[in-house]
């Protein structure tokens, strides 16, 4: 299965990353968007990212245009007709996910590979709403796309043994280690952070502590990157409680459960770092 062209539906926190790191292993990259401002702005953050990353002596000049000079955006579906793989990363909604596969069915050459960066979504589920669940299948990247190094790798029940290949490959020429995680809400990174994020929500909701002392505990105590609170901020409230209702809706156990602060701040439009407040404040 030869990969030269690559789809990216979606140029949001993901999609963007992930159109990113194709452009810059050398596939060339459509990403399309529902409306030009959403995509200019997903392509700003590309160039950003890498003029930082040209700027902290990370990445060449060179490779920086490189990237960028395999990379086109759209709002048609019809510029994704060529591509070999088409990977979805919009927003974790299964309707909205079934519609984008319609519309992608009616452009895509039958041997292109269908493949969601979903977080918790069935992919059985997903790939049974397409006519081709066979060459479908979950490639799980996280956030941020090009400094995370794992993939997760999901078959369907439908996905066959050449598509698995071809997605394991793929993972690898984009640099990144993957691993095969089963067809379960979560797969296995959410399925142990997402209870930990919903947790410190919980707890915080109790009184357990400031959000500052929160994040201060687990950084300095356990060594993470970031605190539960900065990291919810970071993945997007929205995203996280799409998931949360998700995992919680297939495995029915409270530790899934979406706190009552987390829904509300969702509806008051706190979504974290992308809509500029979230459990903090940024400058957008
Ligand atoms: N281009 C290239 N390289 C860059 C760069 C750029 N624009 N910006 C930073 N880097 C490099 C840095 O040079 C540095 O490299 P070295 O380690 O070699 O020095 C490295 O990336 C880290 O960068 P920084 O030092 O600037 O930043 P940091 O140390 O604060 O790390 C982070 C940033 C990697 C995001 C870190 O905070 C982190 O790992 N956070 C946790 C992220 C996480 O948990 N993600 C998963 C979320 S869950 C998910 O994704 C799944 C889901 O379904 C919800
Ligand atoms: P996001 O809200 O940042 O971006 C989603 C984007 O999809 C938006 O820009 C929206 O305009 C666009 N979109 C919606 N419908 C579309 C369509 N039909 N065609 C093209 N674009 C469309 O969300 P995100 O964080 O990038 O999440 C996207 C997917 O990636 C979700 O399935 C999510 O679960 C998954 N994911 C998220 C993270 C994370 O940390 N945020 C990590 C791994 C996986």
């Amino acid at each position: 299965m030869q990969i030269k062209t690559v789809g990216v539906v979606g140029c949001g926190l993901m999609g963007a990353g992930i159109a990113q790191v194709c452009a810059a292993a050398g596939y060339k990259t459509v990403v399309r968007e529902v409306e030009d401002g959403i995509l200019r702005r997903g392509l700003a953050r590309i160039r950003t990212f890498l003029d930082d990353g040209v700027a902290k002596g990370k990445v060449t000049a060179d490779a920086r245009d490189a990237t960028l000079g395999n990379l086109a955006g759209t709002v048609a579906f019809d510029d994704l007709a060529d591509c070999d793989v088409i990977i979805e990363a919009i927003v974790e909604d299964l309707q909205e996910k079934r519609a984008t596969y319609a519309a992608l069915e009616r452009i895509a050459g039958p041997q292109a590979l269908f493949l969601s960066n979903t977080s918790s979504l069935c992919i059985t589920e997903l790939a049974s709403t397409t006519t081709r669940p066979d060459r479908f299948g979950g490639l799980h990247f996280f956030n941020p796309v090009p400094l995370m190094k794992l993939v997760e790798v999901i078959r369907a029940l439908t996905t066959s043994d050449d598509t698995y290949q071809a997605m394991c490959t793929f993972a690898q020429s984009l640099g990144k280690k993957a691993i095969t995680a089963p067809d379960r809400p979560g797969f296995i990174v959410n399925r142990l952070l997402v209870p930990y994020l919903l947790d410190a929500i919980r707890a915080y909701e109790h009184g357990l502590g400031t959000l500052e002392d929160i994040d201060t505990g687990m950084k300095l105590g356990c060594g993470y990157p970031m605190g539960p609170f900065t990291l919810l901020d970071f993945v997007g409230l929205d995203t996280t409680y799409y998931i949360a209702n998700i995992m919680f809706e297939d495995y029915r156990e409270p530790a899934y459960a979406p706190p009552p602060l987390l829904k509300r701040m969702v509806l008051a439009g706190r979504l974290g770092r992308k809509s500029g407040r979230g459990f903090y404040t940024y400058q957008t």
